[in-house]
C-alpha cells in the first residue's frame, strides 16, 4: 500500500470509526453486566420522550448546497459513495413521521440542514423554512415531540469556503441561522440541539489504529485531507467539520453553541442543549489514562452544558483506554457492523457519568447498531433501556430515549451499507419495511415500560 492509498484508507477507517466512534475488535463477550439490578417494574417516568433519530443529510437526499455533497463527490474522496436521493425523507417525511406516531412513539429528533435554510450567506429561504414547518406541525398533529438538531455535521458551501469552524465569524453566523430558524420554526419545537457530537474532532486523538505507520497522527491524516480539498477546489480558506483544525473550531464552536442558545432563547425560551458523542471510556490496563482522555474530549463541553436546559448522550459502545490509546476489542467479542464492540451498556454508563458532571437532565439522543441481523438490535434495545432504567431507579433524571436511527440511512463514509434503522428502506423503490426491533421499541414506548 502505498502513502496514499493508506492516507485513504486510514481515513476512512477512523473517521468512521469517531463518527460511531469506536473501534475493531474479534468476538462476543458472553453477557458483561456486572451484578445488574433486576429491571424494576415500575413505569418510566411520565411524559418520557421515545424516538427515534434522523439528521437531514443522512435521510433527506439531494443536499446539494452542502460541503458534503461536495467532500463526497471529489476525486479520492474518503466516502464509499454518494448520498444521492438518500431516503428521500424531504419529500417521504410525512409517512415516515406517520409509521413513527403508529408503531407507538412520542418523539423524533431530526435536524433542520442550514445548507437548505442559507444556500447562500445572507439569503434565507422561506420555501426551505416552510418545508420544516410542515415537518413540526406534522410531528404536532401526530402527538410527537420534536427534537430539533440546528447543526448535525454538515455545512453550507459558502459556510465552508469561509473556513468553516475555523472563521473566527463562524459563531456569528452560526447565531444568525438559529435566530432565522427560530423566528419561524421556534414555537413548535420541542427541544433544540445547537450541535451534534462537536466533540468529534478531539476524539481522533484518542484511537487507536492498527497498521499506522509509526509517528503519524490522525490529525495529520485530517489535515492531508483538507490540503487536497483545498486544491482541488481552489479554496483556500475551505474546510468542514471533520477535516478542521480541532483546536481552533472546538474555541469557535464553544462560541458558537453559546451565541446560537442566546439566539434561539431570544426568540423562543424552549429548551437548548447540544448532543455529545460518548463512549463507555474503561480502564484498559494499570496506566490508563481514560480520566484523562474524559477531561480532553468531553470536559470543556460537559462545563458548558452545565448552564443548559439539558444534555443529550449519544453512545454505541465502549472504549478501554491503555496508556492514551484505546485497546481493540477484547479477543472474541462480538461486533457490529462498524467493527464496534457490542456492549449495550455502555448507555447506562455515560447516562451516569453525564448527569453526574453536568447536573442537568439528560435526553438519551441516539443509541443503537449497525447490524444486518434485527434480533442483535432487539437484544441491543432490551439491555441498554434495562441499564437506562436503573439509572432512572436511582434518582437520575432521564427525560427520554431516542433511537438511533428511524431508517437505513445514509452512514457518512461508509455509505449505505451499515444498517442502523428500525426500519429498512429499498434504496431503489424507497419502499419502507418495518422490522421486528421497531414494533418492539413501540410497544415498549408505548407501556412506558420495559
Ligand atoms: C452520528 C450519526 C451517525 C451515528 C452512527 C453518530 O455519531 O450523530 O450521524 O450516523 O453516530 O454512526
Amino acid at each position: 500500500m502505498n502513502r496514499r492509498e493508506w492516507m485513504q484508507n486510514s481515513a476512512r477507517f477512523s473517521i468512521g470509526a469517531t463518527l460511531g466512534a469506536r473501534l475493531l475488535g474479534r468476538k462476543a463477550e458472553a453477557v458483561l453486566i456486572s451484578n445488574p439490578t433486576p429491571v424494576a417494574s415500575k413505569p418510566f417516568p411520565s411524559k418520557f420522550l421515545w424516538g427515534a433519530a434522523t439528521a437531514a443529510h443522512q435521510v433527506e437526499g439531494n443536499n446539494v448546497n452542502s460541503d458534503n455533497w461536495l467532500l463526497e463527490r471529489a476525486p479520492n474522496t474518503m466516502y464509499k459513495e454518494p448520498s444521492g436521493d438518500a431516503c428521500d425523507h424531504y419529500h417521504l417525511y410525512e409517512q415516515d413521521i406517520n409509521q413513527l406516531a403508529d408503531l407507538g412513539f412520542n418523539a423524533y429528533r431530526f435536524s433542520i440542514e442550514w445548507a437548505r435554510i442559507e444556500p447562500e450567506k445572507g439569503f434565507f429561504s422561506r420555501a426551505e423554512l416552510e418545508h420544516y414547518r410542515r415537518m413540526l406541525e406534522m410531528c404536532h398533529r401526530r402527538g410527537l415531540t420534536p427534537l430539533v438538531t440546528y447543526s448535525h455535521f454538515t455545512l453550507p458551501r459558502w459556510f465552508a469556503f469561509q473556513g468553516a469552524w475555523e472563521n473566527p465569524q463562524s459563531g456569528e453566523l452560526f447565531a444568525r441561522y438559529c435566530e432565522k430558524a427560530t423566528a419561524h420554526l421556534g414555537d413548535l419545537i420541542g427541544y433544540a440541539a445547537t450541535f451534534n457530537e462537536p466533540d468529534i474532532p478531539y476524539l481522533f486523538h484518542w484511537i487507536n489504529l492498527p497498521n499506522v505507520p509509526a509517528g503519524m497522527d490522525l490529525a495529520a491524516v485530517m489535515a492531508a485531507q483538507k490540503a487536497a480539498l483545498r486544491k482541488y477546489l481552489n479554496a483556500p480558506d475551505f474546510s468542514s467539520f471533520l477535516i478542521g483544525d480541532a483546536e481552533k473550531s472546538r474555541e469557535n464552536m464553544m462560541a458558537a453553541h453559546s451565541k446560537g442558545k442566546a439566539a434561539i432563547k431570544s426568540v423562543k425560551n424552549i429548551p437548548v442543549g447540544l448532543t455529545l458523542a460518548m463512549e463507555d471510556d474503561q480502564p484498559g490496563g494499570a496506566d490508563s489514562r481514560y480520566a484523562e482522555k474524559q477531561a480532553h474530549v468531553y470536559g470543556p463541553w460537559l462545563k458548558l452544558a452545565k448552564q443548559d436546559d439539558f444534555i443529550g448522550v449519544q453512545t454505541y459502545t465502549r472504549s478501554r483506554i491503555a496508556g492514551s490509546k484505546a485497546l481493540p476489542p477484547p479477543q472474541g467479542a462480538e461486533l457490529t457492523q462498524m467493527g464496534y464492540e457490542f456492549y449495550p451498556e455502555s448507555l447506562e454508563h455515560t447516562v451516569r457519568f453525564a448527569a453526574k458532571e453536568t447536573g442537568v437532565p439528560v435526553i438519551v439522543t441516539e443509541n443503537g447498531i449497525a447490524s444486518e441481523d434485527d434480533k442483535r438490535r432487539v437484544e441491543y434495545i432490551q439491555r441498554a433501556l434495562a441499564g437506562v432504567k436503573r439509572s432512572i431507579d436511582d434518582g437520575i433524571t432521564v427525560r427520554g430515549y431516542i433511537h438511533w436511527s428511524l431508517l437505513d440511512n445514509f452512514e457518512w463514509i461508509f455509505g449505505y451499507t451499515p444498517k442502523f434503522g428500525l426500519i429498512a428502506v429499498d434504496r431503489e423503490t424507497q419502499k419502507r419495511t418495518v422490522k421486528p426491533s421497531a414494533i418492539l421499541l413501540g410497544k415498549i414506548a408505548r407501556a412506558n415500560s420495559l
